[in-house]
């Protein structure tokens, strides 16, 4: 198992960038952060990657994205909070190997126009009694993807849509981090729309 070069694209905060470059550093995952892509100069990702060493790119253009994606020998791409729509050739370019977390239980309140608050503010009126987040890998179908791992977070009776945002943002984190590590040690297989995960091999 070699350790893998990991792309993340983000467009805002990127506390969940942050966690994967965390867990990158600890040796939690095999992984090392070679660029962090944002298509808004403004995101606070840039920031947090600045202070970590690791290169920033603000590009909006998938062609030129592509090429940095291999010059840089990019084994897995990390989507944290990136608001832009991949074309498709891109996704088939990096098939199962494009990572999304998704703050809902999938497939519930998500695809098209389910994106921030908006994931949260549906959850509340509908009245759902758990939410939680998902990670998925990347197909042409907006959070359609083969689902990796997910975790339920209870919805309170008092929770409007920031208080419930706080706590599964909170969830997210854990849940990327994982799934992340379980790729880099290829313990991810994606058969048809199912995600199988392997046991930790012994290294001797
Ligand atoms: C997270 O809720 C993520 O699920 C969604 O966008 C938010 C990004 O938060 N896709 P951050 O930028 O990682 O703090």
């Amino acid at each position: 198992m070699s350790t893998k070069n990991i792309a993340i694209l983000a467009s805002g905060s990127g506390s969940n960038a942050q966690a994967i470059m965390d867990a990158c550093k600890q040796n939690e995952i095999a992984g090392v952060v070679r660029i962090i892509i944002s298509d808004n100069p403004k995101a606070y990702v840039l920031q947090r990657a600045e202070e970590n060493n690791i290169k920033t790119v603000v590009e909006r253009d998938f062609e030129k994205i592509k090429n940095l994606l291999e010059q840089e020998k990019i084994d897995l791409i990390v989507l944290a909070g990136y608001l832009k729509i991949l074309p498709k050739s891109f996704i088939k370019q990096f098939e199962n190997k494009i990572i999304n977390i998704h703050p809902s239980l999938i497939p519930s309140f998500c695809g098209e126009g389910f994106y921030g608050e908006h994931v949260h503010r549906a959850a509340i009126e509908r009245g759902v009694k758990v939410s939680g987040c998902t990670t998925h890998f990347v197909n042409e179908i907006a959070d359609g993807g083969p689902i990796i791992f997910q975790k339920v977070v209870e919805v309170k009776q008092d929770d409007d849509y920031k208080t419930l945002a706080k706590r599964i943002l909170e969830q997210e984190h854990p849940l990327l981090v994982k799934s992340c590590k379980y790729f880099c040690e290829d313990r991810l297989e994606v058969k048809g729309h199912m995600v199988y995960i392997k046991e930790k091999k012994c290294e001797h």
